[in-house]
């Protein structure tokens, strides 16, 4: 516990100040580093509601509406030797909750997070710190990989994450003259993976953790290949065009699986109650074919709606669940290559930039997870460091159900994996430190037909409210600083996607294994649902 003689001290500077918002202009332009390794290379005082437009190969930021706030852009030597760096920004609001907030990054990029840094961060009063993980690049591109670029592939994995918030923390401490609270961190997709990696491995970063993994990256991106191969190339006999998925696939699914949670409105709540047999498509002689599916579409839609085992039986990853056939129209299983997947293979694993989906195969796989690559995979269920009563850091992870881009699969499957670990090997009970949520139709990290704003990363809609009923970053503060935990979210759906155009409905989200139901009453409205066993 920190003491509550420093955090008085801490909140002195701030009482003795006249005119804050000044001060903290000018303390921004001014501030000067002195740490070994870290250059300060840019430092911006945004007014508050000035227009703050920034892009970088992460994302881009264009708003009118944060807090005034302090932009540090530094420069961060990952190793003096090799002379490897990564760009960090660190984002101090005037207006500051005392708390540090480290967003992640996506795919291969590449780029600071400057979207989560002002919608998450700045915007709910945290200090925020974002890096580019070391190198420039678009999410979608692994060409900065190798062939063995080692210290890029190091900073990327782990390294520039970890030295940017211990880094930061210093920063943050000098900036505002005040003890920091907690440290957090959210990330989805990489942003996930890099959270649990922190928690594995530098459990001292953070107090909570809020994420949505691609944690298993070599399994990942295997089956990623996996479904790819599936269907393509755009010539096979078992390709399925947009059309199909949308039009043919789509309805059937909603016709077999929509009703079964007790309402018929177009969203599968939890795909676990239903098994997608798509033979109730399969043509008849003479039929058109772009009303119904052939033998090679019905088999390799069993395929992509199974987990994925290799030859000798071993699991390898989940698998698509039904419910986000019209909006997302297939994920993988389209026709093109999913170069994530292609660029990990060609410029990490392999080494040959010839490799395409087509020389994908078990063997490949296998060297995939021979090699760990980087140490990319952060997948250690023992997370006692972590979570254990020295440190008491607490963990919320959230899925979409209907990501087609990482299979809700494989969080349930670190989840229990974890769940089994700390039973076995320990006296303390996951539920106190550890908590998953999967979100009906919800795609990859945001969006899609349920309700899915909660404050995740990467949302730019807000959630209904900062109250950690309705916002997961709020759930964790409250977790780590007053010990209750969440028990579910209620999540929006904004008409047309945006927050400004109001609500369509709300709808909990329940804490895994739980099942949203419907029991009656208004279907927009959370309060006609409950969260209830499977039967
Ligand atoms: C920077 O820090 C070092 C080590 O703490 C100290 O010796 C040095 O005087 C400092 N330099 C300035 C300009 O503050
Ligand atoms: C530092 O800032 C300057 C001016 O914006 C920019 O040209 C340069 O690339 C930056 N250096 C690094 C290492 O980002
Ligand atoms: C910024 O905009 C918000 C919302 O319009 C308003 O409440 C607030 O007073 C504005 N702040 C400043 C400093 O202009
Ligand atoms: C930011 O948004 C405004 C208003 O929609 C638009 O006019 C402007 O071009 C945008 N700026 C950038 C850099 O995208
Ligand atoms: C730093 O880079 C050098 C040169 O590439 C390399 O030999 C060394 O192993 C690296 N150190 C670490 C800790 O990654
Ligand atoms: C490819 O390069 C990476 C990075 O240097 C290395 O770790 C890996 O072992 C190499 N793969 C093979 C098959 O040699
Ligand atoms: C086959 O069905 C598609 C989609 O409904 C339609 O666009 C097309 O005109 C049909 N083709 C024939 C020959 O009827
Ligand atoms: C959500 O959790 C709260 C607090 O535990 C509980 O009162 C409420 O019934 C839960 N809502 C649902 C839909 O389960």
């Amino acid at each position: 516990m920190h003491s509550l003689w420093s955090f008085a001290l801490g909140f002195l500077p701030q009482i003795i100040t006249i005119a804050p918002s000044r001060s903290f202009e000018g303390a921004c332009h001014h501030f000067e580093l002195n740490l070994s390794g870290v250059l300060l290379n840019g430092t911006t005082h945004y007014p508050a509601n000035t227009t703050v437009a920034i892009t970088t190969p992460q994302s881009s930021i264009n708003a009118t509406d944060l807090p005034a706030f302090c932009r540090l852009e530094l420069v961060v030597t990952t190793n003096a030797t090799a002379g490897s760096t990564a760009l960090t920004e660190v984002w101090l609001p005037d207006d500051w909750n005392g708390r540090l907030l480290t967003v992640g990054n996506g795919g291969l990029s590449g780029g600071v997070n400057v979207a989560d840094l002002g919608n998450l961060a700045v915007k709910q009063g945290f200090a925020g710190v974002s890096t580019n993980t070391g190198h420039d690049s678009h999410p979608g591109d692994g060409s900065w990989g190798g062939p063995h670029n080692d210290n890029a592939i190091i900073d990327f994995s782990f390294r520039a994450l970890h030295l940017s918030v211990i880094t930061s923390k210093q920063i943050v401490k000098t900036y505002y003259q005040r003890h920091i609270k907690k440290s957090y961190y959210i990330g989805c997709s990489t942003g996930g993976r890099q959270g649990l990696k922190e928690v594995q491995q530098f459990p001292d970063d953070f107090d909570g953790v809020v994420g949505s993994p691609a944690n298993w990256m070599t399994h990942l991106l295997g089956w990623s290949l996996h479904v790819n191969q599936q269907v393509q190339p755009i010539t096979s006999p078992s390709f399925m065009s947009t059309n199909l998925w949308t039009d043919v696939i789509a309805p059937e699914v909603l016709r077999q699986c929509d009703a079964l949670d007790g309402l018929t409105d177009g969203l599968i709540n939890d795909p676990r109650i239903c098994t997608f047999r798509p033979e109730t498509l399969t043509c008849r002689p003479n039929q058109n074919r772009s009303t119904c599916l052939t033998s090679p579409q019905i088999f390799a839609l069993h395929h992509i709606y199974s987990d994925y085992f290799e030859a000798n039986q071993k699991y390898v990853f989940g698998r698509y669940y039904p419910g986000g056939e019209d909006v997302y129209w297939g994920g993988y299983a389209s026709d093109t290559p999913f170069s994530i997947a292609v660029d990990y293979f060609r410029f990490f694993v392999l080494n040959d930039t010839s490799f395409n989906v087509a020389d994908y195969n078990g063997k490949v796989l296998d060297i995939a997870i021979e090699l760990n690559v980087g140490g990319f995979d952060a997948v250690n269920p023992d997370v006692s460091a972590f979570v254990g009563q020295e440190h008491n850091g607490k963990v919320i992870h959230y899925a979409g159900w209907a990501d087609q881009l990482i299979s809700a699969g494989d969080s349930i499957h670190y989840y229990e994996a974890v769940h089994r670990f700390m039973t076995e090997n320990t006296e303390l009970d996951i539920e106190n430190f550890y908590r998953l949520f999967l979100v009906g139709g919800m795609q990859h990290c945001v969006g899609g037909l349920g309700a899915t704003s909660f404050g995740a990363a990467g949302d730019a809609q807000p959630a209904l409210s900062h109250d950690a009923r309705y916002n997961v970053l709020s759930a964790i503060v409250r977790w780590v600083e007053e010990g209750a935990a969440p028990d579910n979210f209620t999540a929006a759906h904004y008409r047309g996607g945006h927050a400004a155009q109001g609500v369509d409905f709300t709808r909990p989200i329940c804490k895994y294994p739980l099942s949203v139901r419907y029991v009656g009453g208004d279907p927009n409205s959370a309060d006609s649902f409950e969260c209830a066993l499977l039967t």
